[in-house]
């Protein structure tokens, strides 16, 4: 069945929303810097600059009624009516709408009585601006003069303050209007330096800049005066609530069509003046601003450069096989997504209000996987800012805000698994890229004073390097009765919560409990550890420091031997011991038997390679696995249990209780991968793909273009619908397991190690991968039908000796193409 709210145009990289009441609204992120906007299919949205909850330009309410209102409107006044080429908020009824969902920038087209109304939203790479470049057609037989109203609200900046302290927000709001560019400059007069623009290049014939007077008191957006009266104001906000708004009158011939630009900006005032008289803004910076984005071709040109950009970006991984989800999620989509969770961590989208979380340790770490490849040196640099946040002992801040890039101790510590993320991440940037320069980085810990250089900045004693042999020993230095990782305030499932015991509403179950002196147990971090011990192990290997190596590989060994003896319950692997010693995770219990993550990592960490390995993820087949995805654990839990915390606070078939978390189905695909059976790492992967879900969408009911964080397992009522799209660790994961499990194109340190493991019905598949600066154009053949296996490489017509479990393609030359030939068998 085909999806009736759009489809994908695979063409030009597209979805297009051809409905605008979508089952949710859907979303898309514009910029990949430092402004960003989050947009709907109807406009809704807001706009920030580094930070969504410190640097908030316009304004947006979560959870408002009706669901997505506010945004970038234009209100269009034709001959009596009023309606919105998005539909919202007016919800006027469209002869056609359209919304082109785009890498980094939106289409949204509306056509009513013979006009038609496109808005082009957009943030070019490299410039604070967010660029509405908007076209009227006449597509009527008669003259038409149609007028168009802007609309923004502007927030205080701070956006917690700015939805809560009234007393203070409704009395300092100030605005300049200076031609078509009305300015933004709250709190100019004290502690910023900075304000925010909005101008337009078209016809301006009017504006306002008083929400009571563009809207009314009593009025909602849908019903706005200034849009209804056909006639701006030119009001001016003293205090109460800011917004911009522009009049555009247009007369059009039939056929006729005119394009002009609105822009919006975040403008610093660097080291100019804040006044150029006694309450008047210094505008300077502003005017140029505003003057570069009124040039002729300007905007024309921004956009261009933003496809580029895209171009270049997607080049370093292109696929064509023959599933069309998978060429299309990860030569387009997939890729998209790493970029937005690499940027936004789980700070901002329709589900994390920009507010409450900021760039997650965990989060972080994992999500640079899928980007690494794309533009390693920011992956470089977010290595070191999320290292700054460990402290000495081994511990992490959790998150940390973006602006500051201060840790933020607000969600509280002691997650015992964020530290070992960090040696997976940081391995990984440097098996993409072969720079080991990066371990010797001077990069300090949060609770250390460090001696201030001449220049004002600090000189760290310590390396990145040092860091990674801070986690290894931290998890060795915490381990339980069993020999196992302690658990802490949580592992990577934030809601298994053995140390907290919370029974007061009031408080937070993460931050709830002492974790001092706790014994709780984590498999999964056991196993999460074996993977990290022999990534470092095999870095040292590479660096030449063999005592290193083995070192670490001793640290490995110990707790492989503890995960083997205690980990195992019979048929899977245990999830965690409790504080009171009682496995979590067993045959014997009632509910909660298995759970998924001990059977990735285990597998992933390579503990069981006797065949308990296999036999857990078989277990995870009969006991998780439904057609919408692996579910966490089985059976969901029914009553609130005091020892396991949060994970039994949700109803049964939601969230981390037996919901279906798309994330760490991901482990699971990839431990199939590793052991070699590429039809289930397959089927698995399809059954939480977005692109799959178009036939079901009225279940799904969220975007089919990215993954989201979890679907209702079979237990909820509502089985099949997703939550939380977006920000979730799952596309980055999703583009290991396709990029490196099933394609097998796996960054190494010596080179491109090529180890596929894909449909046995494939017939072979062909990569494009940037690599250290060469592009290997690497083509599989599967003669045999097999799933794992090769039998031969061919590198530019020479053959690699003993390619049989995969092998390096050693690194070549920045500059170069490279032609490898893979036969499967
Ligand atoms: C606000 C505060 C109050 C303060 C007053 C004058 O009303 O709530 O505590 O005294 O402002 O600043
Ligand atoms: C959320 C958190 C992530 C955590 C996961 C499972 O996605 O951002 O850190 O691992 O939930 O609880």
């Amino acid at each position: 069945m085909a999806n009736p709210y759009g489809h994908f145009d695979d063409e030009r990289r597209e979805y297009v929303i051809t409905r605008p009441d979508t089952p949710w609204p859907w979303l898309n992120y514009l910029g990949q810097d430092d402004l960003f906007g989050l947009c709907t299919n109807t406009g809704g949205g807001y706009t920030f600059w580094r930070d969504a909850k410190l640097r908030r330009l316009t304004r947006y309410r979560y959870n408002n009624v009706p669901l997505d209102s506010g945004g970038r409107y234009l209100y269009v006044h034709d001959g009596g009516t009023v309606w919105n080429p998005g539909w919202k908020p007016v919800k006027a009824a469209l002869d056609r709408y359209e919304c082109r969902v785009g890498l980094g920038y939106s289409r949204i087209t509306g056509e009513r009585d013979g006009l038609e109304v496109s808005q082009l939203v957009f943030v070019p790479p490299g410039h604070d601006v967010e660029l509405w470049q908007v076209s009227v057609r006449n597509t009527s037989p008669g003259r038409k003069q149609p007028r168009l109203f802007s609309f923004v609200e502007f927030a205080f900046y701070e956006a917690l303050v700015d939805l809560t302290n009234y007393q203070r927000t409704y009395s300092i709001g100030e605005v300049e209007v200076e031609g078509a560019a009305i300015y933004h400059v709250t709190e100019l007069r004290e502690r910023r330096d900075h304000y925010t623009v909005f101008a337009c290049t078209g016809p301006v014939t009017g504006f306002d800049t008083s929400r009571e007077a563009f809207v009314g008191v009593h009025e909602g957006l849908h019903e706005a005066r200034v849009p209804f009266s056909g006639r701006a104001t030119g009001s001016i906000a003293h205090g109460w609530n800011p917004i911009g708004s522009h009049e555009v009158s247009l007369d059009l011939e039939p056929g006729e069509e005119q394009t002009f630009a609105f822009v919006l900006g975040f403008v610093q005032q660097g080291d100019l003046p804040k006044f150029e008289a006694p309450q008047v803004a210094d505008k300077r910076r502003g005017r140029e601003f505003v003057a570069r984005w009124s040039a002729p071709g300007a905007v024309d040109e921004a956009f261009a450069a933003l496809n580029h950009s895209w171009d270049e970006l997607l080049d370093g991984f292109r696929v064509e096989c023959p599933d069309p989800h998978v060429t299309r999620m990860a030569n387009t989509w997939n890729q998209y997504q790493c970029m937005a969770t690499f940027n936004l961590s789980r700070s901002a989208s329709l589900f994390e209000s920009g507010i409450g979380r900021g760039m997650g340790f965990r989060d972080s770490n994992q999500d640079l996987l899928g980007f690494v490849h794309m533009v390693p040196a920011r992956a470089r640099q977010r290595l070191l800012d999320l290292a700054a946040t460990q402290l000495s002992d081994g511990t992490c801040f959790h998150q940390y805000q973006p602006l500051t890039k201060k840790g933020n101790a607000d969600v509280g510590g002691d997650f015992y698994d964020d530290h070992l993320w960090l040696v997976l991440s940081t391995c990984a940037y440097v098996k993409e890229t072969g720079d080991v320069s990066v371990l010797d980085e001077p990069c300090g810990y949060a609770d250390v004073e460090y001696p201030v250089r001449s220049d004002g900045a600090t000189d760290p004693r310590e390396s990145l390097l040092h860091h990674l042999e801070t986690s290894i020993a931290y998890t060795m230095a915490k381990r339980g009765p069993h020999g196992l990782p302690l658990i802490g305030h949580a592992d990577w499932n934030d809601c298994l919560n053995l140390n907290c015991f919370s029974t007061e509403p009031n408080e937070s179950f993460q931050t709830a409990g002492d974790v001092a002196g706790s014994q709780a147990e984590s498999v999964m971090i056991a196993g999460l550890f074996l993977a990290a011990a022999e990534e470092l192990a095999a870095l040292y290997d590479h660096l030449g420091r063999p005592s290193d190596a083995h070192r670490v590989r001793g640290q490995r060994a110990e707790v492989l031997a503890a995960t083997e003896a205690h980990g195992w319950d019979g048929e899977w692997w245990l999830r965690a011991y409790d504080a009171a010693g009682a496995p979590v995770g067993t045959h014997a219990d009632d509910e909660g038997r298995i759970f998924v993550e001990s059977q990735g990592w285990c597998a992933l960490g390579g503990a069981g390679a006797d065949g308990r390995a296999r036999q857990a993820l078989e277990a995870v087949e009969t006991h998780l696995a439904t057609p919408n995805g692996i579910v966490l654990q089985q059976p969901a839990y029914t009553r609130y249990r005091l020892e396991l915390g949060e994970i039994t606070s949700y109803p049964p078939g939601v969230k981390e209780n037996a919901g279906i978390f798309c994330h760490n189905n991901t482990w699971i695909h990839l431990a199939w991968c590793r052991l070699g059976d590429g039809d289930r790492a397959l089927a698995g992967y399809l059954s939480v793909c977005p692109s799959a879900k178009e036939d079901q969408i009225d279940t799904y009911r969220l975007e089919p273009y990215v993954y989201a964080q979890t679907i209702a397992g079979p237990d909820s009522p509502t089985f099949g619908e997703a939550k939380n799209s977006w920000l979730t660790g799952t596309a980055a994961w999703t583009f290991v397991v396709v990029s490196q499990g099933i394609l097998g194109v796996q960054p190494d340190h010596a080179g491109l190690r090529i180890d596929p493991c894909i449909p046995r019905s494939w017939p072979g598949f062909r990569v494009t991968r940037r690599f250290r600066g060469a592009t290997y154009e690497i083509t599989v053949t599967n003669p045999d039908g097999v799933s794992k296996g090769v039998r031969s490489i061919v590198v530019d017509g020479r053959a690699v000796e003993g390619a049989v479990d995969g092998a390096v393609v050693p690194a070549a030359p920045a500059g170069t193409v490279v032609a490898v030939e893979v036969v499967l068998g």
